[in-house]
């Protein structure tokens, strides 16, 4: 029998739910919760990301900012917005999308954001926060990650976490709080040489590669939890995950789909960030 799946788009529309109904109850007390969206140039995809990030603000009833410039636009001039929107009382979670163009320094912009207003959890004093299991704003893909985890019921402690990838955005901070929840965890990369047989001691693999198809069943466990966080464009145009669906799906326990599984639980956590730092801003 084919596993079950976990799909973001129902979890994300569920706690979309409570969001609307938080921000409705805030703005009864005259308090809008804002986000500031900052997109360089013209990317394909980023301008996808940002329409949809707009929508999500519209739908749930924040307020909401999107900053379109020219590719050509100068560090300085990026900066001084950002500054801008640090001191803007109105907003209260700012993300500038990347990547940025070649000639703007990532770094310099993600560091120049206040770090309570920082919605992505990018910021380096919120990646320490995360690391020593303070109280921060948790980058918004893991923490939609441990979301869907915890929605299928399984306890995540004392379990084995296998995360494929080791990037900042994803399997670092990811591996990091499948830790916050108990689980024992093993990172692998492109440079692991047993990963197929490190993968089928995983009660939990999330797979985080960026290589369409990359895993099949023969990196999973009977009835292991699978998180796909791969999202590839093929040639014919169609999204595919890190993950080969239809040969894992035939041992797996529950997995998530691409598209329908992470994609969504990103931008409702983004939304999450945002009304926290905006709760947060109230004192
Ligand atoms: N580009 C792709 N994903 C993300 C994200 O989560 N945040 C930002 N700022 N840019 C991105």
């Amino acid at each position: 029998m084919a596993a079950p799946l976990i799909s973001g788009t129902q979890v994300s529309q569920e706690i979309r739910a409570d969001l609307r109904k938080e921000v409705e109850e805030l703005k009864a007390q005259d308090f809008v919760p804002g986000l500031a969206v900052v997109l360089v140039g013209e990317d394909p995809a980023s301008q996808v990301y940002v329409r949809n990030k707009e929508k999500a603000c519209h739908d749930l009833g924040f307020y909401s900012e999107v900053h379109r410039l020219p590719a050509d636009t100068q560090q300085e001039e990026l900066l001084a917005l950002v500054d801008r929107l640090n001191r803007q009382e109105n907003i209260h979670g700012i993300l500038v999308q990347l990547p940025l163009p070649g000639h703007i320094e990532e770094k310099a912009v993600i560091d120049a954001i206040a770090v309570h207003k920082d919605v992505d959890g990018f910021h380096p004093v919120n990646v320490g926060n995360l690391v020593i299991g303070d109280d921060s704003l948790l980058p918004c893909t893991p923490a939609g990650v441990i979301e869907l985890i915890k929605r299928t019921g399984l306890e995540m402690a004392g379990k084995h976490a296998v995360v494929i990838g080791r990037s900042n955005i994803v399997g670092k901070p990811v591996s990091l709080l499948l830790q916050r929840e108990n689980a024992t965890v093993t990172m692998c990369h492109s440079r692991t040489s047993n990963m197929a047989e490190l993968c089928r001691q995983a009660d939990i693999l999330v797979v985080a590669i960026g290589r369409a198809n990359f895993v099949d069943a023969s990196y999973v466990k009977p009835g292991a939890v699978v998180i796909d966080v791969g999202m590839n464009r093929l040639d014919n145009g169609k999204l595919a995950g890190d993950v080969d669906f239809a040969s894992v799906q035939e041992i797996s326990g529950p997995i998530t789909p691409v598209p329908g599984g992470v994609g969504p639980m990103t931008i409702t956590m983004l939304m999450k960030n945002t009304l926290i730092a905006a709760k947060r801003s109230r004192g």
